[in-house]
């Protein structure tokens, strides 16, 4: 190259750091506004440690743009038993069903991460790389899902069970946010995640088995991100327990936190306090009908 087409010092922009925060949020606005699966699950780009969003200017979004083969709806049929994977009809609509439980999670981190832009810096970037986890998760299923011949557009509409929670989280704030998706349904997922990797297993699917298992890990990490993340924005609370109960928003609650076969060797590991574990461990309600859709 020669010396006459390098760009001048006077050329390089001074706003480069804006720059970087101003492509993540673009990308973070497609994923909620773009309707197709692989724009939502399009990488987005790294954030430079010790930057964050501050200054910049909420972007609400209150339900995420979706194409036909994703569209939502409310309700949805009951997810198989682990019992029931000896089928594979059956196996399919689990994997659609988790699939589109990380595209929802996906969903709501950016939808989170858009609206509340003064997050300190270390959240920001801990809920980005939960995001890029969630979007790997939902690859890694789709891809068994197409491994039975099928597809997410098969299964449509799906349930908007995440996203039924959109309104309380937006009122809630970042405390509320962190209850329910990394306290509740992300916790939730530490029993459900290994239940149905030992279903698929029994079932002889051991590629799916082993997704499940990657995805139980990694929830360890989110569940532990989200606790960390409610001890710095509610200092002013003790507790684990108590943080949660002041954020989680109605109708969720510590009994949802769960799945049919408790794992607390799991909590420990994300570092839950014993007192929480226990809580979430005897928690009961009487509107629980069950397992989570
Ligand atoms: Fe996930
Ligand atoms: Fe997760």
């Amino acid at each position: 190259m020669s010396a006459h087409s390098e760009p001048s010092p006077d050329a390089i922009p001074d706003t480069i750091p804006d720059a970087i925060p101003d492509a993540i949020r673009q990308a973070l606005r497609r994923i909620l506004e773009c309707g197709d699966l692989e724009t939502k699950l399009a990488p987005v780009p790294t954030l430079p440690a010790g930057v964050g969003f501050e200054g910049l200017s909420p972007i609400e979004i209150d339900r995420p743009c979706r194409d036909a083969e994703i569209a939502m709806g409310s309700g949805a049929e009951s997810l198989p038993r682990p019992g029931a994977l000896g089928d594979p009809r059956a196996r399919a609509l689990c994997l659609a069903r988790f699939a589109h439980h990380e595209l929802q999670a996906t969903e709501l981190l950016a939808f989170a991460l858009l609206r509340w832009p003064d997050l300190p810096a270390a959240l920001v970037r801990s809920w980005l790389s939960v995001l890029a986890d969630e979007q790997r998760h939902a690859r890694l299923y789709l891809a068994r899902l197409h491994a039975h011949d099928a597809c997410l557009a098969e299964h449509a509409p799906h349930s908007d069970y995440f996203w039924k929670h959109a309104g309380a989280m937006a009122a809630g704030g970042p405390p509320a946010f962190l209850a329910v998706l990394g306290l509740t349904l992300e916790q939730a997922n530490l029993d459900f995640s290994l239940l149905y990797r030992d279903g698929f297993r029994a079932a002889g699917d051991e590629a799916s088995a082993r997704v499940l298992e990657v995805v139980h890990r990694d929830e360890i990490g989110h569940v532990r991100m989200a606790a960390h993340g409610l001890r710095q924005l509610l200092p002013e609370h003790h507790g684990d327990r108590a943080r949660y109960e002041a954020s989680v928003p109605f109708p969720l609650s510590a009994a949802r936190a769960k799945g049919r076969r408790f794992d607390a060797a799991a909590r420990r590991r994300a570092g839950l306090e014993e007192e929480f574990i226990e809580h979430v461990r005897t928690a009961r309600s009487s509107t629980e009908h069950g397992g989570r859709s």
